[in-house]
């Protein structure tokens, strides 16, 4: 969990290094620093606790020549966002200095051992253990760096991805990787490094992604070397060609990505739409599905696996694949998961849910999934991540670079993925007939215009958000479909607001939660005109008959809730299974707006990063 990036060429390093930060802060921002290597050999290392900016301002007026640097931008797992603990790690004398996204596991012992041949630490990391250890490796052994990294990295249990530079070797950086991401982008002359493709592009759109339990040497004007931990060359580099913008990456006169990201959902939702339902609206295609049909149609049961929003979606999901096509679905933290005891076979599917392919519980999940036999499946966003390259088969969600930590428009991708993903599997099981196909795959062509029609709410929850911005505790409630979106809209307050927010089942409040309402504690009720529209009525009155406040979504002119609601959200009325996607719209504005109003940095709230790679 953070981001790295590194470069070798002609160019200076330093604002190559800075401007990859800044588009990895989103993995992590709680330190960040650079060593640069000049090319008469010497090695400077500049780092900081704070953002990127700090790190920018502390190396103000300093040499930052070189044409060779590594960089880094930190969450924190061992030890303190300060200064020592950030990264670059640098070994005894200052030899080498490391960049390190991930954690060592075994690094106590090693540490140990290294305490006993005299070495000792500054930073309380797992990273500066293993630089040492490289160090050590490479004293004792006499042995170049590529070597050292290849004999540290078999002691050392854990994931990580690294770069490493040398001082006296200007022309010479090791990088190797296991389960943390690592993209090597090939240019004329240059070679660059990084935890994604985003500090690449713009550079050059020809890139290598290192696969688990590799590592490379990349030297100044030799071709790059790419091999296994175990000595072997990898026979074919297999450079892909990336289809990713400058424009995408930017906020486009948005004052924020998360704002972006919101708005841009008309038009992520037709990118996640093309070419998945036929003109005529009665049939839909999921390459993954199709071709893959034996076995779904030989599943006994499906089980999804995912965190945070992603596993919102999957609840999503389940009812979907339940109502749509009669297979049994279970939905599991990815985290729970793994540690669960899970009774998997050959007569399974999982289904993995990701925005960003690289959350380390989910990789997991899948890793253990495939152990059992069961054949996985992934709906992901990230192209070329590590869980579309770990899974048998899958969908991609197609809606663009999500930089704002906060999953906006991965979530609509998803669900209108899983939309997809029921209707077609109907489809092959014969669960539904093309003309039942038709009413869903008809408002999903629509959904981009409606969710236009949904974001012109966006005035009227600001000045609502005001009203709220001093609560300190909110309910979400809904039911069925929208049990989950629910348990979404409170996890977008709680992330970028800091405020407390529960997500419940509208009908289980009365089981406890409702002991909590009084007029401090808003609800938000979200009601559209579904089947089970009145019983969700009846726990709007059972909120107002307590002093509550409540804010409804609702479908246009639903006057019943209107009487009864302090404040209402209309949206579009859209057949039951999409009402997640429409009324999920209005609650990130909500959470958004509150959170703005109360300071906060909505694309980066304290504590969290975009891509969780740690368990
Ligand atoms: C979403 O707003 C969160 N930041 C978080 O819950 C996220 O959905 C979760 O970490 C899973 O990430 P993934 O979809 O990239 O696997
Ligand atoms: N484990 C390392 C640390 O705590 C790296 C964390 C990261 O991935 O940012 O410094």
């Amino acid at each position: 969990m953070c981001g790295i990036v590194g470069y070798i060429g002609s160019g200076r390093a330093y604002g190559i290094l800075m401007d990859g930060l800044r588009r990895l802060e989103y993995r992590g921002y709680d330190s960040a620093g650079v060593a640069l290597e000049r090319d008469d050999g010497t090695l400077s290392v500049y780092k900081s606790s704070g953002k990127v900016a700090d790190l920018e301002h502390l190396a103000e007026g300093k040499d930052t020549t070189g044409s060779l640097g590594i960089g880094h931008t930190r969450w924190a797992t061992h030890g303190q966002p300060n200064d020592v603990n950030a990264h670059p790690q640098v070994s005894r004398g200052g030899r080498l200095a490391l960049v390190h996204n991930g954690t060592i596991e075994n690094y106590r012992v090693l540490k140990e051992t290294l305490s006993q041949c005299g070495y000792s630490f500054a930073s309380e990391t797992d990273t500066e253990v293993l630089v040492q250890l490289i160090d050590y490796i490479q004293e004792t052994n006499h042995c170049p760096l590529p070597e050292a990294v290849r004999e540290a990295l078999r002691e050392v249990d854990g994931a990580y991805a690294i770069a490493v530079v040398e001082r006296d070797q200007p022309d010479q950086m090791v990088v190797a990787r296991k389960s943390s991401p690592l993209v090597i982008g090939v240019g004329e002359g240059e070679t660059f490094v990084a935890s994604d493709a985003t500090p690449i592009v713009g550079h050059t759109d020809q890139v290598i992604y290192l696969h688990d339990n590799e590592m490379a040497v990349i030297r100044r004007g030799k071709p790059l070397e790419v091999q296994s931990l175990a000595g072997e060359a990898r026979p074919s580099l297999d450079v892909q060609t990336l289809r990713l913008s400058v424009a995408q990456l930017e906020k486009g006169g948005y004052p924020t990505f998360m704002l972006k990201e919101i708005f841009e959902q008309p038009s992520t939702l037709t990118d996640c739409l093309r070419g998945r339902i036929t003109a005529d609206c009665r049939r839909v295609v999921l390459s993954g599905v199709v071709e893959n049909r034996e076995k779904f149609l030989r599943a006994h049961r499906i089980v999804i696996v995912a965190c945070g929003t992603s596993w919102h979606a999957g609840l999503i999901g389940k009812r979907l694949i339940q109502e749509m096509c009669g297979i049994p679905v279970e939905v599991e933290y990815a985290s729970e998961f793994r540690y669960g005891c899970p009774r998997i076979s050959e007569d399974d599917v999982v289904v993995a849910i990701s925005q960003s392919g690289e959350t380390a519980d989910t990789l997991a999940a899948i890793q253990l999934a495939r152990e059992m036999g069961a054949f996985v499946y992934g709906i992901c966003n990230v192209v070329g991540s590590s869980i579309p390259r770990n899974t048998h088969s899958g969908t991609y969600i197609h809606v663009g670079p999500e930089i704002g930590v906060a999953s906006t428009k991965a979530f609509t991708g998803q669900v209108t993925v899983l939309v997809l993903l029921a209707l077609c599997l109907a489809q092959i099981k014969g669960t539904l007939r093309p003309y039942e196909v038709e009413p869903v795959a008809k408002a999903l062509q629509r959904m981009p215009a409606t969710i236009k029609e949904v974001l012109r709410l966006a005035p009227a929850v600001e000045q609502l958000s005001r009203t709220f911005t001093y609560a300190h505790n909110f309910l979400y409630l809904g039911r069925g479909y929208n049990y989950p979106t629910a348990l979404e809209g409170a996890l977008k307050l709680k992330e970028i607001s800091y405020i407390h927010a529960e997500g419940y089942p509208a009908a289980e409040m009365k089981h406890g939660p409702i002991a909590l309402i009084d007029d401090e504690m808003p609800s938000v009720i979200i009601a559209p005109n579904d089947s089970l529209h009145d019983k969700v009525l009846s726990n709007v009155q059972q909120v107002k008959a307590r002093g509550g406040r409540v804010v409804a979504v609702i479908n246009s002119g639903d006057e019943a809730i209107k009487s009864l609601a302090d404040y209402c959200l209309e949206i579009p009325e859209v057949p039951e299974c999409l009402t997640p996607i429409v009324a999920s719209v209005p609650l990130q504005l909500l959470a958004y707006y509150i959170a703005v109003n109360k300071g906060r940095n909505v694309d980066k709230p304290r504590n969290l990063a975009k891509s969780v790679t740690v368990e």
